[in-house]
């Protein structure tokens, strides 16, 4: 058995520290160890993007992110992205309104990467939303209802940023 080891992570604005085995990942830090479960797995290989946080501000597989990886990091889940009072976040608000999802299974992670595919400029056309999105999968096929979501969002968070 090896050694736990201590982790310190902020998440969703609250520090956290906790003490796990080396080997867990971060989704399963978040999932088994802080009852955090709106990241999901369907795979744990990386394939399918229903794990997707945000790690230091940027979307991550945490499926294939060691906790260890993140420490000192700053982390932000599904959990932390409406405002404190329960507004939610533009991108949760247009999926809702757009019926982006059917089963909901794939929908923390779809909302996380749309939130960095908007941050990153790469929700310029509904071409560039679709590749930029590609690395999370619907099984319910959401695709063309997670397209207008992201761009309605767009437009709503370029509209607020300036
Ligand atoms: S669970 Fe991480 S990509 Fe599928
Ligand atoms: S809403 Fe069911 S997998 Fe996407």
């Amino acid at each position: 058995m090896s050694e736990k080891i201590a982790i310190q992570l902020i998440i969703n604005d609250e520090p956290h520290r906790f003490e796990i085995d080396p080997r867990v990942t971060l989704l399963d830090a978040l999932r088994e160890h802080l009852q955090l479960t709106g990241t999901k797995k369907g795979c744990d290989q990386g394939q399918c993007g229903a794990c997707t946080v945000h790690l230091d501000g940027k979307r991550v597989l945490s499926c294939l992110t060691l906790a260890a990886q993140a420490e000192g990091g700053h982390v932000t889940t599904i959990e932390g992205l409406a405002e404190k009072e329960g507004t939610l976040h533009p991108v949760q608000a247009c999926f809702l309104a757009n019926d982006a999802f059917q089963c909901g299974y794939c929908t923390p992670g779809q909302i996380m990467s749309a939130v960095s595919c908007i941050k990153e400029g790469h929700a310029g056309s509904d071409a560039e939303i679709r590749e930029y999105m590609s690395g999370n999968i619907c099984r319910c096929g959401a695709y063309p209802h997670i397209v207008e979501a992201v761009k309605q969002a767009a437009a709503q968070m370029s509209g607020e940023s300036t």
